[in-house]
């Protein structure tokens, strides 16, 4: 079977992150990149990623088309997916064009600035026809998705409570510094954890979410309890106000009635599982990030022609609906706000 055709709009962090994905896949070929900056474009500067081995490079600039225009990318006739890595504020214009082109689309979370204007995506992708998702890469995360796999089968009981925790120092680049593109570290950093809070246990009923700004406009470290009437207790802190230097943490806690799984990447092990009565044990996972993995299942969704189900466009959506719930609550001096 041919390969899968794949243009890349937007060679920041997560841009570079993309190619390594694909680097590794036999079934794709990224035969075209646009980037405004040609230096991004040349493969000349290289951002950083902030988990170590990401954003690592590989990729041959030599052989690709070019594109300073992503509109030109987009009219390529030979591009048959397009996969959007430019700053948040973008993803709109960029799938709208995309989708008018019956394009289909791989948008990077936030799926949007505003869950309005996610809605709006979601609505004319299914206008288009075409297949689309955003890249909540968490959905495909090692150990993530046993947690998925462990809350859906009950094979522990039911989750009595669950804490979630993503914090980091402030990453580079005038994007990450302005509050109005970016919406702070709630909607581009914890929102990871909002979306996977979802993803287990549905819409929560309301959020109560304590924070603060000290570097851009919006909330800047944050710390939300999720309501689930008659559920789990569930709670997440997500910040990018810490000191540079200061390591990328990402851990979960999971307390179910017959187990208790805890997941810390800095670990050698990350994830450990503590059963009544047994010896804790380090579950096997494979090695690597979520992006790969994600990228390889929307690849495989154009194979087959089928919409992803792992996560949809109207999840993109409410995910941002609960964090402009979380962010209001910020502004309302941590009073509950019903999602
Ligand atoms: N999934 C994750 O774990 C994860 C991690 C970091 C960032 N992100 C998301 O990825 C997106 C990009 O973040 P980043 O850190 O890579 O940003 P960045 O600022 O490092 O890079 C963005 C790139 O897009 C280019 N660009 C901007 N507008 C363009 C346009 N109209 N046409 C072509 N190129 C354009 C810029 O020149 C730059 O090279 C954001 O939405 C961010 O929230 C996701």
């Amino acid at each position: 079977m041919a390969k899968i055709k794949v243009g890349v709009v937007g060679l920041g962090m997560m841009g570079f992150t993309h190619l390594d994905a694909y680097h590794d896949m036999e079934d794709v070929e990224v035969i075209a990149l646009a980037d405004a900056n040609p230096k991004r474009l040349s493969g000349e500067e290289r951002p950083g990623g902030n988990i170590e081995g990401q954003a690592q490079g590989g990729f041959d600039f030599s052989k690709v088309r070019k594109y300073t225009d992503a509109q030109a990318l987009i009219n390529d006739p030979d591009v048959q997916v397009v996969d959007i890595c430019v700053p948040t504020p973008g993803h709109l214009e960029w799938c709208k064009a995309a989708f008018a082109a019956k394009k289909h689309v791989l948008v990077e979370k936030p799926l949007a600035r505003t869950a309005a204007d996610a809605r709006q995506i979601a609505e004319l992708a299914g206008a288009a026809g075409v297949l689309a998702m955003p890249a909540h890469c968490m959905r495909f995360w090692p150990g993530w998705t046993w947690l998925k796999a462990a809350v859906s089968s009950a094979k522990y009981g039911k989750v009595l409570s669950a804490s979630f925790k993503r914090t980091a120092s402030h990453p580079a680049g005038p994007f990450y510094k302005d509050g109005a593109a970016c919406g702070g570290a709630a909607l581009d950093l914890h929102i990871h954890d909002t979306d996977f809070v979802m993803h287990l246990f549905g819409m929560p009923a309301s959020v109560s979410s304590s924070g603060y700004s000290s570097i851009t406009s919006e909330p800047d470290h944050l710390f939300t309890q999720y309501h689930f009437p008659g559920g789990p207790v569930v709670t997440a802190e997500g910040g990018w106000a810490m000191t540079q230097g200061y390591p990328f943490v990402m851990q979960y806690t999971v307390n179910f009635e017959k187990a208790t799984a805890v997941f810390d990447i800095s670990a050698e092990n990350p994830l450990r599982l503590y059963e009544a009565g047994k010896e804790p044990v380090a579950i096997d996972l494979p090695k690597g990030m979520g992006y790969a993995a994600e990228i390889a299942y929307f690849i495989q969704c154009v194979k087959t022609g089928k919409q992803p189900e792992t996560v949809t466009l109207a999840q993109g959506a409410d995910a941002l609906r609960i964090i402009e719930a979380e962010v209001a609550s910020v502004k309302a001096g941590g009073k509950s706000v019903a999602v």
